[in-house]
């Protein structure tokens, strides 16, 4: 277990650059999949998940090699469909070989994908999709087992805005003969990354970016070099940062769109100013209470919720937050409750915060990624010294968090920890 020991008090300031997406870096290296030929991908993120998921493909007999810190090459040339159980136990993401593998191998052996535990989350959509494509999949004994004699396009019709259900669509339907329209397709940053990525490579597709997506399958498709889109959440992540300490960062690297972040943030009171990839952040007169909807892209994102709850504890006022999205998702505000929050739970997917409240230090689990990383963010205004535990699944998420916020003045360190065996 990692532990993170965060000290409350610094105001942060200095130039952060950010990562790229992780949720547009693990879609990319699944598209690999789709080809024979190398797919070089560059602005990857350097985290947990992007080793995860290099060591399935791995598995599965790719050639996977990191060239520099943000760049990776993937030759999928001859592979194997059958991901073994312990690889997909620690990755959600895991769901996305479907589309490939089906596309271009006409078989996968999926065993049940892990992840972060924020809810249910059905994985339904996905194979609605891929049966709508003409894939068969049943399950036997928690794995997966998909067949094909090749898909067809086809009219499909999603019950759910699913991020990772329409990637999975999306790639499986760039190698099906035929047309396939996908509707309700997700249209967060992501998805449009690993679209355009797709297009370079060969996919005839239109509506990108759009709640209607038609692609026109294609026989083949080739290698690329593609870059991986920054990360609007660790954007988000770092400019509640600034706002929290009251200080100023400026963010580089940022990712064009980020309307419903910044939006949020000037309702909050914070100064938030773009210049292409380059936004500036700080706290400004007095941050203020606000009501936050989580919604599908271009509303605000359900993985940004937990740390404006964080910031809403040093907003003047009531705030609300309403996340219908994950049922576990807003569990952590009562830890932000133990460290002195004032937090009312209206029902497992409603919360009301009134601020401001001082926040003492607290001993925390994190009990996953975003949570995690909103417990860094109270850590950082709390009197005292915090210890964050199982801050490995934070960094699933973070590349270099710890560097980053040092240098921006926080006080952190990690330390790898025994855990007792009960
Ligand atoms: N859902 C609905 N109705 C909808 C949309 C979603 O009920 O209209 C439900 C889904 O059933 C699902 C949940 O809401 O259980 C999340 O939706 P989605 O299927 O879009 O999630 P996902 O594709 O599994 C991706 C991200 C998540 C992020 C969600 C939502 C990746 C690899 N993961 O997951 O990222 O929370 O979209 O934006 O892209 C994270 O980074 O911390 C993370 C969990």
């Amino acid at each position: 277990m990692t532990r993170f020991y965060v000290t409350g008090g610094a105001r942060l300031s200095g130039t952060v650059t950010i990562s790229g997406s992780k949720n547009a870096a693990l879609p990319a290296m699944a598209a690999a999949l789709l080809t024979d030929e190398t797919v070089r991908l560059t602005n990857v993120p350097k985290i947990g998940d992007v080793d995860t998921l290099a060591e399935i493909l791995r598995s599965l007999g790719a050639d996977v090699a990191q060239i520099d810190d943000n760049t990776w090459e993937i030759t999928a040339a001859d592979i194997t469909t059958a991901v073994t159980n312990d690889l997909a136990s620690r990755l959600r993401a895991s769901i996305l070989l479907l589309g490939p593998l089906l596309a271009r191998h006409h078989s996968i052996r999926l065993p049940h994908p892990g992840g972060c535990v924020i809810g249910k989350r059905p994985v339904g959509t996905h194979f609605e999709a891929l049966r709508g494509l003409g894939a068969e999949i049943v399950a036997e004994d928690g794995v997966y087992i998909g067949t094909t004699n090749g898909l067809t396009g086809a009219a499909l019709y999603l019950d759910e805005v699913s991020v990772t259900a329409t990637e999975n669509a999306v790639m499986a339907a760039a190698l099906a003969s035929g047309t396939t329209t996908i509707r309700p397709a997700a249209l967060e940053p992501h998805v449009v990354n690993l679209c355009e990525m797709l297009v370079a490579m060969g996919a005839n597709i239109e509506g990108i970016g759009t709640h209607t997506i038609t692609v026109h399958g294609v026989e083949k498709l080739r290698g690329v070099t593609h870059r991986v889109v920054s990360d609007e959440i660790e954007t988000g992540t770092y400019a509640v940062a600034a706002a929290i300490t009251g200080g100023e960062l400026t963010l580089l690297n940022a990712p064009l769109d980020l309307d419903p972040i910044l939006y949020k943030l000037r309702a909050m009171g914070v100064e938030a100013e773009q210049d292409g990839d380059r936004v500036t952040v700080r706290r400004g007169e007095e941050l203020v209470g606000t009501k936050l909807q989580v919604d599908t892209w271009p509303r605000f994102p359900t993985d940004l919720q937990p740390q404006f709850g964080a910031l809403m504890t040093q907003a003047k006022g009531k705030s609300s937050i309403h996340e219908w999205m994950y049922e576990s998702r807003l569990k952590y505000t009562e830890s932000l409750a133990a460290m002195g929050a004032d937090v009312t739970v209206i029902n497992p997917h409603q919360v009301v915060i009134h601020g401001p409240t001082p926040l003492t230090a607290s001993v925390i689990d994190s009990p996953d990624l975003r949570s995690g990383i909103a417990f860094v963010l109270a850590a950082l205004v709390a009197d005292g010294e915090s210890t964050i535990n199982h801050a490995q699944l934070i960094l699933r998420g973070y590349g270099g968090l710890v560097e980053k916020l040092t240098a921006l003045g926080a006080t952190i360190r990690q330390e790898e920890a025994v855990e007792a065996i009960v």
